[in-house]
């Protein structure tokens, strides 16, 4: 596990996945503290994402939000867990999970003051962003793919909702991204407007 400080109140944590890693990110507020997607299974919830709590000393009764970028494995896989862990925090997905503290998300919507919800559809029809409203940096999850990574290529349900999406993002002036995994040939952090720029009309000539 590795801990990525991205800038002030703003964390994400690299957990071993396969040959790859994949994201868990950490938002802080002056008064709470969301924990975005989950890894892949309860081991990653508890040898993981726990830890990583501890070291940035965040204690288990701050954390008021579990969301989720979207359904697959690699990112949902530890929700049960983490909910066992933070049995007061709200949840929170762009698609229906049965469990009792869920609440759907909607595009647009504004959570603790700073988390912006971006529905961003292609890799998968209910695929979400958050845009970390302080300082412009959208947390992408899978959303955007450039080339895809290791196996995992061509990863796109709707290429036509992926250009709507990425097109979007064009249009919205933002400050970094930061990605789930490190998708070639960029990788998983474009830091600046021009990077950013970059990186979105990268994803675009995915293949
Ligand atoms: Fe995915």
């Amino acid at each position: 596990m590795k801990i990525d400080h991205i800038c002030p109140n703003l964390y994400r944590i690299q957990i071993p996945f396969e040959d790859i890693y994949t994201s868990v990110y950490v938002v802080r507020t002056q008064k709470s503290t969301a924990i975005i997607d989950s890894g892949a299974d309860a081991s990653d919830a508890d040898r993981h994402i726990l830890p990583a709590m501890q070291q940035l000393v965040i204690a288990p009764d701050n954390v008021c939000c579990l969301l989720l970028t979207h359904a697959h494995g690699d990112h949902a896989g530890g929700l049960n867990r983490l909910a066992a862990h933070f049995p007061q925090a709200l949840i929170y997905a762009s698609f229906p999970i049965d469990l009792p503290r869920y609440n759907p998300l909607h595009d647009n919507e504004i959570l603790m003051q700073d988390l912006k919800v971006i529905s961003l559809p292609g890799h998968v029809d209910h695929s979400v962003g958050f845009l970390h409203l302080p300082s412009g940096t959208l947390l992408s999850g899978d959303c955007l793919q450039l080339k895809g990574i290791g196996k995992y290529r061509k990863n796109i349900a709707d290429r036509d909702a992926y250009e709507n999406s990425v097109h979007k993002l064009l249009n919205m002036n933002l400050n970094r991204i930061i990605a789930a995994h490190e998708f070639d040939p960029l990788g998983s952090v474009a830091d600046g407007r021009q990077a950013v720029r970059l990186y979105l009309e990268k994803c675009l000539e995915f293949w």
